[in-house]
């Protein structure tokens, strides 16, 4: 039972693995199936089946009871959960079933109707799918007609509202409306196989209409907790000891078909702490593939400060030629594909150093910089037992660099060296760091406390949502698209969010009304006191900020757009500003060279993002 959620190893009679209550590197959980306890020897933590689920799955005892009995398939009594928990439960329930039924019939419109086969699988096959492998993915069509699905929904005496919570459908004047009209659908699945939700593609290209909709937050679609393909990858990531993460769910979908099943999709965007942890339940390699563009690359550096936080062991690798694994794979066959990964994986280092020499561009000193910078990092591999690693450095640095390894070598040595002799073994490093510290901090107006700025892109959120942000998307879609690699601190705020989010992805314009509407005393007084709030924060701003916009006050302009703006920046700001703190205590901790290096390169990475932001900042005020 254990082991659906810990990775184990045989040991005996007992099984061993990493314990999941605390961060360790070597095993020291040991599960006895025979007596159904475990025990950490690391930690200390011990139980039942019963008390592990509580820790782990973070279930109420009742919850455990009712996930093994369904394991099981034993009737329990429910009396003891609360109202609440019940009604929890079984909309969720109803939801996995409401999915199963349309994942059924949109695979049956793909594959049974003259419209699915015509327009749908038609263009599919020309992306070069199997039915096999469409039909293992449960990949489907919805008809491009306003009521398909909602109509066989309905005849199927399936509740309208849990269908309108499914995001399914829409209401539209008082009926049921699909959501999904004219896409391909991929269904996404739990770990356990049951469909959680679905992202729904185009076919081709449209102008105004988004390429993917996606399942909107509910019980069962947590989008920070998904891993699409994780259902039909982790027996072979657990066999492979390794996790190919790609963006898109046809990346997926091709990879598996050339047999390489060991992938999953994070769904385009950074990967959150949620999702490494999924990982690491399987495998400490990572192997993060995206394609070369900008926006890939960005999106893989910010999940990897995180992954290398959650200590798994990373590895990128960047398609060229503007192709992503999708087109790659299929470009230039299964095998080359996988020999490709294997030449081209690289690390979190060498990654870096592209970086930094695709910035430096053809300006010589710049490169000649970042030469010295690679020497020097280098040089402190300088464990005995590191030596051969040191080796492989060079070799790959200097291959990328296009210099002389020999060259390198010798820089290298300089380096090592020099810092021997002023027997400062971390001086260089401190340099850096301390350099870091004294290039000036932005002269913003950043609270102490990140409460305030979640309150104020909540108020944001509220008052303007609803507006155009551009001609593509309203002022809501792009702050939860900023906003989501960011966790909140203040539970209360976070759930409004969600809240405001789940109903605004179902297409009900929610207004602070609206919202106030379904919350409690205690939430409503906070939503009141939210949107008041704006004076309290824009009056700060307004003495900060001098002139500018007091004249804009007169004029009384609608600021929605800048203020938008101005408060996501701010709101990032804060954020950064306590990673940055927590990197640089990581540091002041760690004693183990290369892992200070990585936070090195951490801290270098959010000093940039900050530098990015503050420059922005002042590009909106001064506008
Ligand atoms: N995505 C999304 N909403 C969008 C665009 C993208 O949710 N408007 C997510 C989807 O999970 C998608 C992933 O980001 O799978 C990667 O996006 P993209 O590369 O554009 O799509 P692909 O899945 O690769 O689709 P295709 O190959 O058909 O272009
Ligand atoms: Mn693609």
């Amino acid at each position: 039972m254990v082991g659906e959620f810990v990775k184990l190893k045989r040991r005996g009679a007992n099984y061993l693995g990493l314990c999941p209550f605390h961060g360790e590197k070597s095993p020291s959980f040991t599960v006895s199936p025979s007596k159904e306890i475990f025990k950490c020897f690391g930690c200390g933590k011990s139980g039942s089946t019963i008390t592990f689920l509580m820790e782990h799955e973070k279930y109420s005892y009742v919850e455990a009871l009712r996930w093994l009995a369904n394991r099981y398939g034993i009737e329990v009594e429910e009396t003891e959960m609360s109202d609440e928990a019940k009604a929890h439960a079984q909309t969720a329930d109803s939801l996995y079933i409401i999915n199963g039924f349309a994942q059924k019939f949109f695979a049956e419109q793909l594959f049974e109707t003259e419209e699915g086969r015509n327009i749908a699988l038609t263009y599919l096959y020309e992306r070069g799918f199997t039915d096999s492998i469409l039909q293992k993915f449960g990949v489907g069509y919805s008809p491009d007609v306003r009521d398909a699905f909602s109509k066989a929904a309905l005849t199927n005496q399936y509740n309208p509202e849990l269908l309108l919570r499914s995001g399914l459908v829409r209401s539209y004047h008082d009926e049921l409306q699909d959501n999904y009209r004219g896409r391909i659908i991929f269904p996404i699945h739990n770990n356990s196989g049951k469909i959680i939700g679905f992202g729904a593609r185009i076919i081709g290209k449209k102008e105004n209409a988004p390429k993917y909709i996606n399942t909107p937050e509910n019980e069962i679609y947590v989008k920070s907790k998904i891993l699409y393909g994780s259902y039909f990858a982790r027996h072979s990531i657990d066999k492979n000891n390794e996790c190919l993460l790609v963006e898109g769910y046809t990346d997926v979908i091709s990879l598996a078909q050339a047999g390489v099943d060991n992938v999953v999709a994070s769904g385009g965007t950074s990967l959150t702490v949620e999702q490494i942890r999924l990982i690491k339940k399987y495998t400490d390699n990572l192997t993060i593939i995206y394609d070369g563009d900008n926006a890939g690359v960005k999106a893989a550096l910010r999940g990897l400060d995180m992954a290398l936080e959650e200590g798994l062991n990373v590895r990128l690798v960047l398609i060229p030629d503007n192709e992503d694994p999708d087109s790659y794979v299929k470009k230039v066959g299964a095998n080359a594909f996988k020999q490709f990964v294997q030449d081209n994986k690289k690390d979190f280092i060498l990654f870096q150093l592209e970086i930094m020499l695709r910035d430096a561009g053809n300006d010589i000193s710049k490169k000649n910089e970042v030469v010295n910078r690679v020497a020097d990092s280098l040089s402190k591999i300088n464990k005995a037992e590191d030596f051969t690693k040191q080796q492989e450095y060079i070799k790959q640095c200097a291959a990328i660099l296009k210099i002389d390894e020999t060259g390198l070598t010798t820089l290298v040595n300089k380096y090592k060296r020099d810092s021997v002799a002023k027997q400062e073994k971390n001086k260089a490093f401190e340099d850096q760091v301390k350099e870091q510290e004294t290039i000036e901090s932005p002269d913003v107006f950043i609270t102490d406390n990140d409460e305030l700025q979640e309150k104020n892109i909540l108020r944001v959120v509220f008052e303007y949502g609803l507006k155009p942000f551009d001609e593509h998307q309203t002022i809501a879609d792009y702050i939860f698209n900023e906003i989501q690699a960011f966790p909140f601190d203040n539970n209360n705020y976070e759930q409004l969010m969600q809240l405001y989010e789940t109903q605004y992805r179902q297409g009900l314009q929610p207004t602070t009304k609206s919202i106030m509407y379904l919350l409690d005393n205690k939430m409503q007084e906070l939503v009141a006191n939210i949107t008041l709030s704006k004076y309290e924060l824009s009056r700060q701003w307004d003495e900060r900020l001098g002139n500018t916009k007091k004249e804009q006050k007169v004029l009384d302009k609608d600021v929605s757009l800048e203020d938008a703006k101005v408060s996501l920046i701010y709101f990032k700001l804060r954020k950064i500003k306590k990673m940055l703190e927590q990197t640089q205590a990581e540091l002041d901790q760690s004693k183990v060279y290369e892992e200070q290096l990585k936070l090195m390169m951490v801290y270098k990475h959010l000093k940039d993002e900050e530098k990015n932001l503050t420059t922005e900042l002042g590009a909106v005020i001064l506008k």
